[in-house]
């Protein structure tokens, strides 16, 4: 057995559009999300968030399901569109009760509420304006995020701005996979200053409003050669080095060194002259208390002069994105355990000055019910594998706070609809009939003993 520090935190994650459902209700309005789906051929499936895991109802029995499993975390996101319907001005009572409810419940509870600004709904009214692309969403971010604080500040100590900034950017207006669906690569660039210029906008504001805590959370992986990802001490040509730390630089850097330190990586500078004003970078750069962490898979890359750029990584022009051997989950993700211990070590030498926190981690496979069972032995074996990871990189050093399981529930897998589930609790969608999967049976036994 493997005892996590006192104080460990364990949970679980979630957020708004995946799992709330209710998407007409209590005069929310509409997020890009809400368009994106909507629009022939974008989600697998033809599936939308309108109704998901009906969370927007169930949520005492989900709370009640938390509670059953000993969890003493839990993160989810609050939907701007209920809480602004038009993006901006005028403050939807009807939306933010729900989030009143829910955090009074949990604390009833004793599950302590991490509370996500922003997980990727927009509402469509700022798209309209440009959306990211255009610098004042940022303001009307603080705005958002003040009238959340008014609300639940009382009661939640636990911030975080922006889930995943890289995807809402690369994937959003980059490659136009993820809403809005825009494949414009210098949009992108401009959408990820616009986000971080929001997170710093908004930590000021939280942090003015007596917030105890605020958390910036990223997609981070590390950046291995084919070789490196089993072998830590592969060597690596000089060109394959230039290509790692070009896509490293992408990924985690652009976020950690604006957010922490006040500056672009140097590889970056160039790219985000255009839009960077005078005081932006002093802006972004707002003390705060932890960096999330959400990891599923390390990125791997080689140099390979002639590739083009990838839209979802503008400059990736000479790297190739390379399959990795080895098992991989339902999502086509390789299965590396150790990749996550390389990252939590490594950002914790790198960035000293804030503690650590897993934020996501999780896995999905193909599950079926069987006489109310779902033998989910993958899963089980992926989040013991990582957690362990989690304990070998606090035991290197690594300030490593608490581990958040994605996720709590199946839900709306973003452009991959329903059909792909990540949750340790399974839904049906008929019904919506929620079944604790082997692994959430494992995860309350990992809790109370706070051990893997
Ligand atoms: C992350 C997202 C989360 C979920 C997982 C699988 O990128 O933050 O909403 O979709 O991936």
């Amino acid at each position: 057995m493997r005892t996590f520090p006192a104080g460990f935190v364990w949970g679980a994650a979630t957020a708004a559009y995946q799992i709330e459902g209710a998407a007409k209700e209590d005069g929310r309005g509409q997020s890009i999300w809400d368009t994106f789906s909507a629009t022939p051929g974008k989600v697998a499936g033809g599936d939308t968030g309108e109704t998901a895991t009906g969370h927007y109802h169930r949520y005492r029995e989900d709370v009640a399901l938390m509670r059953s499993l000993g969890l003493g975390a839990y993160r989810f996101s609050v939907a701007w569109p209920r809480v602004q319907p038009d993006g901006g001005g005028a403050v939807n009572p009807l939306g933010l009760g729900f989030y009143d409810r829910l955090v009074d419940e949990l604390l009833a509870g004793d599950i302590t509420p991490y509370v996500t600004l922003y997980h990727w709904d927009l509402p469509q009214a700022l798209e309209d304006r440009g959306g990211w692309a255009n610098r004042d969403t940022a303001y009307r971010f603080a705005e958002y995020a003040q009238a959340v604080h008014d609300k639940l500040g009382d009661r939640v100590r636990e911030w975080t701005t922006l889930n995943e900034p890289w995807v809402a950017a690369f994937l959003g207006y980059g490659n136009g996979v993820h809403a809005p669906g825009r494949a414009e690569p210098a949009d992108a660039l401009r959408a990820a200053h616009h986000l971080l210029l929001a997170h710093g906008l908004g930590t000021k504001v939280l942090r003015e409003a007596g917030a105890e805590r605020i958390m910036l959370v990223i997609n981070s992986a590390p950046v291995f050669t084919p070789a490196q990802v089993h072998d830590p001490a592969a060597p690596v040509s000089e060109a394959d080095a230039e290509a790692v730390a070009r896509i490293d630089a992408l990924l985690t850097r652009q976020f950690l060194d604006p957010a922490l330190r006040g500056s672009y990586p140097e590889e970056l500078v160039a790219a985000h002259a255009p839009h960077v004003r005078d005081g932006d970078l002093e802006l972004i750069n707002q003390p705060i208390d932890l960096v999330g962490i959400n990891y599923y898979n390390p990125t791997v890359v080689e140099a390979a002069p002639g590739t083009p750029a990838d839209p979802a990584w503008p400059g990736s022009q000479g790297v190739r994105f390379c399959p990795v051997d080895g098992p991989a989950t339902a999502m086509g993700w390789p299965i590396v355990p150790s990749g996550l211990s390389r990252l939590l070590v490594r950002l914790g030498r790198d960035y000293p000055e804030v503690g650590l926190m897993v934020t996501e981690n999780g896995a999905a496979f193909d599950d079926t019910v069987e006489d109310g069972r779902v033998h989910d032995a993958d899963r089980l074996d992926y989040l013991r594998t990582h957690l362990r990871a989690v304990h070998d990189a606090i035991g290197e050093g690594a300030d490593v706070r608490g581990y958040l399981v994605w996720s709590l529930l199946d839900n709306f897998e973003w452009a991959e609809g329903y059909r792909k589930r990540f949750g340790i609790v399974h839904v049906d969608y008929g019904t919506l009939t929620r079944t604790p999967k082997d692994s959430a049976l494992w995860y309350r036994d990992a809790v109370s003993a706070n051990a893997v």
